[in-house]
Order: C-alpha cells, then structure tokens, then sequence
C-alpha cells in the first residue's frame, strides 16, 4: 500500500474551490484535505461551500454530501454514525474528534470556515484516511483478552461482582477511535515505542479485571522506559477524547500498581 507521511512544515497547496449552489442562504465553507496515493501531487485543500439548510447537522453529513453530490473522490471511513466504531476520527476545526458526533454549528465559531485533516502525525493512506496498521498492532501486543490459568466454572461465565464490575466503567466505553493517541506529543515521537493513551487504557482495562489472571504478567510487559514511561502528564488525550473518557488517569493508575508492587 502507498502511503504518505504529511512532512513536518510543508506547505500544502491551496486546491480546489466549490462554490455554493446559487440562491443558498445559510452557507458553510469546509477546507478539506487532499492527497491521493496514484497522482503524484502534493497534499492540498479543497474548500467546498455547503447549503446547510440542505444538509444534517453534523460534519459528517456535510462529507458525506460533499461525496454524493459535490465530489464522488473524496475518501473518508465511516460506518455507524453514531459515536460507536469510531472510524469517522479525524482533526476537525483543530481538534481531533468524531465526524458524526460533531456538529458543524460548533465548528469555526459559528461561521467560518471548518478546516478538516486527518488524524496528525499518522502515515496517510488517501484524503483523510490514516493508516492505523500500526496502532492496531500495538494494541494486539497487549493481549486484549481475558488471560486465565485457573479451570472455568463447568456451568456458568467467570463472574464478577458489581463493585468488580464499575471498575471498569469508564474504560469498556473506548472505541479505539485513536483520537487521544494521535494528539500525545509523546505518542507522535516515540510513537514506534511508546503504546500511547488508547493502548495503555485498554491495557488497564484488563489489568484491573477481578476475572484476569495475568495481572503479573501484564505489568511485567509494561515495565519499560519507553512502553509506559513516556508519558509526561500533558493531558491532551484527556482533553480530546470524543467519549468523555480520561486515558491520563489510567496511565496514572498503572504507574501507581508499578510503584506499589515495588514496594
Ligand atoms: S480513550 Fe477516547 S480518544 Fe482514546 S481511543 Fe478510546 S475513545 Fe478514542
Ligand atoms: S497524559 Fe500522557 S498519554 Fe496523555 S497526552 Fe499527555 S503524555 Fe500523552
Ligand atoms: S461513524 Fe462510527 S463513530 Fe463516527
């Protein structure tokens, strides 16, 4: 697969300019990028002029409009349009954020211009499609499935009791959107090393289980300067993640079990 890495202070060319269709009376411009794999072109923006009394209220109806009806080569991933799978992630109006989830009156103060970008600092497969081949191997590498020695009960689940079962509230919610690790700036540095906020929230997720028991060797995996230790506390992940969730505190957690264990 092509891919391509937006380089750090290029310049992208101003592309394309889709003018609203005449006789709109409430129009929103949208500064799209652009870069494809088969042309051979720099990145660019194309701007595109919406009739928002023609279009949903979210930024992905405004997408998925331009797609239909404006610009069929558009490319951008999206599936259940309502937060949940999180394929619609990318930096909107600055911030990285879910497509379906943010609506277009909250973007650009109100009335100007939306600016869209793939999520920063990942490798582009095509427009605002981020090659997340690497982010889902890392969240491979922390076995995110419940590990046991022990026999399973012969009639019934391995079950919990309720207080067991709230710690994880708060953590089963991520939907690996990748929205918290794409805006660490230890992420997008040591990114090859370090597992970054989503991964290290799912990996205390598991390790917090009562049902698990590889809670030893989970922490073992994670004692590393570079796996966990790079995290220095600047919260952007909590701040940006679009489910409400708080990453920072679950890296905090496991750094305290870390401590703890010695002693
Ligand atoms: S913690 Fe939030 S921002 Fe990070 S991957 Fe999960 S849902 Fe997305
Ligand atoms: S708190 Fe840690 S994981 Fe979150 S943005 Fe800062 S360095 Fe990255
Ligand atoms: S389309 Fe599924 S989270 Fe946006």
């Amino acid at each position: 697969m092509a891919e391509f890495t937006l380089p750090k202070n290029s310049k992208i060319q101003k592309g394309r300019h889709f003018p609203a269709p005449a006789g709109a009376k409430r129009v929103r411009s949208f500064k799209v990028y652009r870069w494809s794999p088969d042309d051979g072109r720099n990145p660019s923006t194309d701007t595109y002029e919406i009739d928002l009394d023609q279009c949903g209220p979210m930024v992905l109806d405004a997408l998925i409009k331009i797609k239909n009806e404006i610009d069929p080569t558009l490319t951008f991933r999206r599936s259940c349009r309502e937060g949940i799978c999180g394929s619609c992630a990318m930096n909107i109006d600055g911030t990285n954020t879910l497509a379906c989830t943010r609506a277009i009156e909250d973007c650009g103060k109100g009335n100007g211009e939306v600016p869209i970008y793939p999520l920063p600092h990942m490798d582009v497969v095509k427009d605002l499609v981020p090659d997340l081949t690497h982010f889902y191997a890392q969240y491979a590498a922390i076995k995110p499935w419940l590990r046991t020695q022990s026999a399973p009960p012969p009639d019934r689940e391995r079950l919990q009791s309720r207080e067991d079962r709230a710690k994880l509230d708060g953590l089963y919610e991520c939907i690996l959107c990748a929205c918290c690790s794409t805006s660490c700036p230890s992420y997008w540095w040591n990114g090859d090393r370090y597992l970054g906020p989503a991964i290290l929230l799912q990996a205390y997720r598991w390790i917090i289980d009562s049902r698990d028991e590889d809670t030893g060797a989970r922490l073992d995996d994670l004692e590393d300067p570079f796996r966990l230790y790079r995290c220095h506390t600047i919260m952007n992940c909590t701040r940006t993640c679009p489910k409400g969730l708080n990453p920072a505190k679950a890296i905090g957690e496991i750094k305290q079990m870390m401590l703890a264990r010695r002693g």
